[in-house]
Order: structure tokens, then sequence, then C-alpha cells
């Protein structure tokens, strides 16, 4: 069973458990922003194949490199001015930049999955600084089963895979309660391969550029995480949803009610108040205690788009996919 640390009381103490667990190689559950990581050194391939295998991961499937702040995030990657300006408006943060790898550097193929691009993060708090004292990037995927639900508390990650690691460290809820907003900028250009913590009305109010959106039918699968079926709780998904069916869990969203609410077996409501970045960070746990429920359908009503509405959308679309 994994050791728990909580850094709340002594964050040193947390980095010193950490440390020389990350030089061994292992994987380990780190809190960030957004969702709980599993993190590793991006420098080991035996480090890297333990995430692959602990997640149950395709290996074609990248990693995203966390950084301690940008200049170490300089040493890895190749910044343009643009992906500058936002690693400088946005880190510490839920962003993603995608860049070319530096050519001499040591992150190995496996963490970037071969590609010539890496994903970069800088994440806010404890992780950041334990980042700093072990002085290498960390490949950190979410902390879950692939194809599941991210985890945003170190109990999330005890109950999914508190059996093959043997350390989360605690920090409580992750606040944003997403994954980070993944960006690729081209030729001047500002690309959104995955919509997540960082909302695009931010990004172009801090650029005034507009965020290209990838296309949705048939698009090519950029970040090739983005498969269709994804973030998958046990019990099936229903979105947009006006009436309940008999023993279904209903999460709703602001003061708009499905009719026959008594009919379900549970009931959470996202955001009493009609905030979309609420509803965000209480997204993945709604989803787990509507599956820890029982019920075998889960019906969403409908949230609105704007802002981190578009991340919880998408992971909507995606939980509601058909499953292979
Ligand atoms: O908030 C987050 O981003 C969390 C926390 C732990 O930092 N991490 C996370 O990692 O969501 P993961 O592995 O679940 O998602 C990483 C995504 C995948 O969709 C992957 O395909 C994409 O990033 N990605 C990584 N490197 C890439 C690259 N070089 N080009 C395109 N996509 C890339
Ligand atoms: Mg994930």
């Amino acid at each position: 069973m994994a050791q728990r640390i909580s850094i709340g009381t002594s964050p040193q103490a947390a980095i010193s458990a950490a440390v020389p667990l990350l030089q061994a190689g292992k994987a380990i559950a780190v809190p960030t922003e957004t969702v709980y990581g599993l993190a590793a050194d991006a420098t080991n391939p035996r480090a890297i194949t333990r995430i692959y295998e602990t997640k149950g991961r395709p290996r074609f499937n990248p990693l995203i490199c966390h950084m301690a702040n940008l200049a170490m995030a300089e040493r890895y990657a190749v910044f343009d001015p643009l992906s500058r300006q936002l690693a400088q408006a946005f880190w510490p943060g839920p962003l993603t930049l995608i860049l070319p790898l530096k050519a001499d550097c040591d992150i190995h193929p496996l963490a970037s999955a071969g590609l010539e691009t890496v994903g970069v993060r800088v994440p806010r708090g404890f992780t950041a600084d334990l980042i700093a004292a072990f002085d290498r990037p960390l490949a950190a995927p979410s902390a879950n089963t692939s194809g599941r639900i991210s985890p945003t508390s170190a109990d999330h990650v005890e109950g999914d895979l508190g059996d093959k690691i043997p350390l989360i460290l605690d920090a409580g809820s992750a606040g944003v309660g997403v994954e980070s907003t993944i960006l690729k900028v081209e030729n001047g250009t500002i690309r959104l391969l995955r919509p997540g913590g960082l909302s695009v009305e931010e990004i172009e109010a801090a650029t005034g550029l507009s965020v290209i959106r990838p296309e949705k039918a048939g698009a090519i699968i950029e970040a090739p995480g983005m498969l269709a079926s994804h973030y998958a709780p046990d019990a099936a998904v229903r979105l947009n949803a006006t009436e309940v069916f008999d023993g279904e869990a209903v999460i709703t969203f602001g003061d708009v009610h499905p009719k026959g609410l008594e009919k379900a077996r549970l009931v959470i409501n996202l955001s009493a108040s009609g905030d979309v970045a609420e509803a965000a960070s209480h997204l993945f746990s709604a989803m787990k205690q509507a599956d820890a429920s029982g019920a075998t359908r889960i019906a969403f009503a409908s949230i609105p788009s704007h802002g981190l509405g578009e991340a919880i959308n998408d992971r909507l679309e995606r939980a509601a996919a058909p499953r292979s």
C-alpha cells in the first residue's frame, strides 16, 4: 500500500521522502492544481516505463513534462516568442505548451513517445518546489488507470493506484479540477489541442489573438491522448438530460432541474450558483460519487460552454462516447 504524506504539515518532509524515490526511478503521486499526477524522472527510461505500466497507458501517448519554472523549461524546449509570452502570462498554472525538444536535452524519447515535440508545463505550488529540489523534469500524466476518471484528491489516487505505487503526496482537493489546457503555437497562431483549466477567453484576452479550435468531425488526433472514449465512469453516461429515469444518478448545474428528480438515486449539483469554475472543481469527484451510488447510468443536465465549461463539456462528451 502506498505511504501517504500530507504536504500541509511539512512540505519539506514530503520533499525529503519523495526525492530519493524519484532518484531511484519510482513513480509517485503528486498534487497539482489541475488533477493529481503520477510523476517520475522524465530522463530515466525505467521510470517512464513504470508510469506507462502502472496506468496501463498506450506507449504512443506522450507525457507532459513538468518543470519548476520557465528558466528550467528553456533548458529542455525551444520557445518561440508567442509561446514564451503565454508561459510568462500563465505559468505557474494550468497551461501545457507543445514545443520542439532541444536537440541535446536528456528528456527520454519514451516520455515524448518519440516525437520531436514535448508537452511542457509549470504547475502551481508544492510540485514546482519538488521539481526544483529534484532538479529534473517530472513526466506526469494524471494518476489514474488509463481511460478512467482523473483524480482530484489523494483518496481518488489511493482507491485506483494505491497498491501499485510507493507514495502519495496529499495536498487536499485539486483546486481547478480539470486537466491543463494544451496549446501549440504555429506560425504565430495559437491552436487549442485540449480545452482545460485555463479558459480560451483568458488566453485571448492576454494575447489579443483568437485561439484556433480543433474541428470536431473527423479531426486528426493531434494530442494522441485525445481518444474519443475517455474519462469513463463505470456507469453509462447521458448528456443534456431534461428528465430523470428510475435509478439514475443525476448531476445538475445552477438552478435548472430536470423533471422527475425524485426518481434519482443521487442528485449532485456541480454549482448551485451557476459558476462553471466551481463546477469544474467538483466534476470528477461528482462522477466518482455517482458511480459509487450503484446507479447504472449518470444523467447530466446541460452545462454552459463558456469559460471552463468548454473543458467540462469536452470531458463529458468523452465520458459519454461509445466504449471500445
Ligand atoms: O493537468 C494536466 O495536464 C495533468 C497534470 C498531472 O499535469 N496531466 C495530464 O496528463 O493531463 P495526461 O498524460 O493525462 O495528458 C497529456 C496530454 C495527452 O493528451 C497527450 O497526448 C498530450 O498531452 N501530449 C503530450 N505531449 C504531446 C506532444 N508532444 N504533442 C501533442 N500532444 C501531446
Ligand atoms: Mg489523463
